[in-house]
């Protein structure tokens, strides 16, 4: 059994990565005729570990089921960034037990992800929880299939509270043949005060950027036409392996292999060099659509924050990249009823989003987390006051969406159809190069390809549009 520990946890070293190419090769017949639930939850670093587990489950011979009444295996891939995240959680657990003690003994429930890395969290799961089978965290996922392999009657727990190495010749059962997720980077340096990040996925680490690109041409190769290079801070990729190599070089690399779609997430506004604004103005096929979290319009509240630049720098770098960049929609990330906001302090958030007229943005609740720096911070704020905040910021945040969207009307615009409408059925759904939600009529026999669209209406979060 091991556990985690937020201590370790915390630590960075000056080590270098160990790079560990994997070769695991397992019976698919171990669980045949058996099938798994797999529920995910949170960031799309998580969705993409989804894509790993259920390909680890598979070959153990599982197939995959939409319902805990018929599984064998429940697998929740968890996440840890706001209060929410843990009692959707435990909701869904209270399930599972239902199933396990009304009509399935033998039912294997497994939780893993971010959650998984929280002491407190496995310390419930421990107490309060026994018919939880297995517990791993985001540093053993390879482990997976030695973990049902080899479980025992008690609880089998191994988390790793660690810096992290890189895995890989890891295989992905990908949800899209469309579109892809590519991890350029782990873990998370910034230890931006709020945030649970850098304790649950370890040191900022990047992959060699031939692993990457030669899972970009392989994509490539299999008919994807879009990639999304994931890590929590993107633009310090390269930073720890790579003196003269950065994100502007590789996102060079891989638009150069002729992927009609490049994408990358998430920035921080630190470190977002001319050098990236230049390449992403120069291609084509680098999306023109950057997700850039603001926090707060406090330079009071930033620094509590440790974000690492003011306002200003946010405006001048947010200015710099729309007029290097044609068309760019620009998101971000905002919390309200940071400890310590004042009115004030949340009316300079509110100017910052008057300036900048998001595409659209996601917006939290300050939720403490424990361990993190912001948790042992007074916060006077009531949750009424803060309810408030998030109501008027989203009413300011709902116009500019409408807004950005209504530029759009009678634009004819590139989507990437991906499949059919879930609300119509007669209807196809896909993405602008910005990264707008497309409704679209008359493209039934279009999925998979980038085609020319005219909108004909313009809602807060989605498009409507015919293909030309
Ligand atoms: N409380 C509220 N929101 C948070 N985020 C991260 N940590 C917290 C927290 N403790 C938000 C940030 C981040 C996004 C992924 O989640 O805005 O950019
Ligand atoms: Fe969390 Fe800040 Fe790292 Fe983003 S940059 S994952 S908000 S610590």
């Amino acid at each position: 059994m091991n556990l985690p520990d937020i201590k370790e946890a915390r630590k960075r070293t000056t080590n270098q990565t160990e790079y560990v190419y994997l070769n695991q090769e397992y019976d698919n017949k171990l669980f045949a005729n058996q099938k798994y639930f797999l529920r995910t939850y949170g960031c799309q670093m998580n969705v993409h570990d989804g894509e790993e587990i259920a390909a680890r489950l598979e070959s153990l011979g599982f197939t995959s089921t939409d319902s805990i009444e018929d599984a064998d295996v429940v697998v929740l891939n968890t996440c840890a960034i706001r209060e929410n995240a843990h009692d959707k959680l435990y909701g869904f657990l209270g399930r599972c037990k239902h199933e396990k003690e009304k009509n399935n003994n033998d039912l294997i429930i497994a939780i893993c992800g971010c959650m998984a890395q929280e002491e407190n969290v496995v310390k419930d799961i421990m107490e309060k929880h026994p018919y939880v089978d297995i517990v791993f965290g985001t540093h053993n996922i390879h482990e997976l299939q030695d973990l049902l392999i080899n479980r025992t009657k008690k609880q089998n727990i191994d988390v790793y509270s660690c810096e992290g190495k890189i895995y890989e010749n890891i295989s992905y059962k990908r949800e899209s043949d469309i579109k892809a997720w590519v991890n350029i980077q782990y873990g998370c340096d910034k230890f931006c005060t709020y945030c649970i990040v850098p304790y649950t996925r370890g040191k900022q680490r990047s992959r060699k950027k031939e692993d990457i690109v030669n899972e970009v041409k392989d994509l490539k190769e299999k008919g994807y036409k879009e990639v999304t290079l994931l890590g929590q801070n993107v633009n310090a990729y390269g930073k720890d392996i790579y003196t003269d190599y950065n994100l502007a070089n590789l996102l060079t690399d891989v638009a150069e292999t002729g992927i009609e779609r490049v994408r990358f997430v998430t920035s921080h506004p630190w470190d977002f060099t001319d050098e990236m604004v230049d390449v992403i103005a120069s291609y084509d096929n680098v999306m023109p659509y950057i997700h850039l979290p603001l926090q707060s319009g406090s330079n009071k509240i930033l620094k509590l924050m440790n974000r690492r630049y003011t306002k200003e720098e946010y405006l001048e770098l947010y200015n710099k990249i729309k007029t290097k960049v044609k068309d760019c929609s620009i998101t971000t990330d905002i919390i309200v009823g940071f400890p310590n906001e004042t009115e004030e302090d949340f009316n300079e958030t509110l100017e910052v989003v008057n300036k900048c007229k998001f595409d659209s943005a996601f917006t939290f609740i300050y939720s403490p987390r424990e361990g993190t720096p912001a948790a042992k911070m007074e916060d006077s704020i009531s949750m009424k006051e803060k309810e408030d905040r998030l109501y008027k910021l989203n009413e300011l945040i709902n116009e500019y969406s409408k807004e950005a969207n209504e530029r759009y009307l009678n634009k004819v615009v590139p989507v990437l159809i991906e499949g059919i409408s879930e609300k119509d059925k007669d209807k196809v759904f896909g993405y602008t190069d910005t990264m707008k939600l497309v409704n679209v009529i008359n493209a039934k026999d279009k999925i998979g390809k980038i085609i020319d669209v005219k909108i004909t209406d313009a809602k807060s979060f989605s498009l409507d549009g015919e293909a030309i």
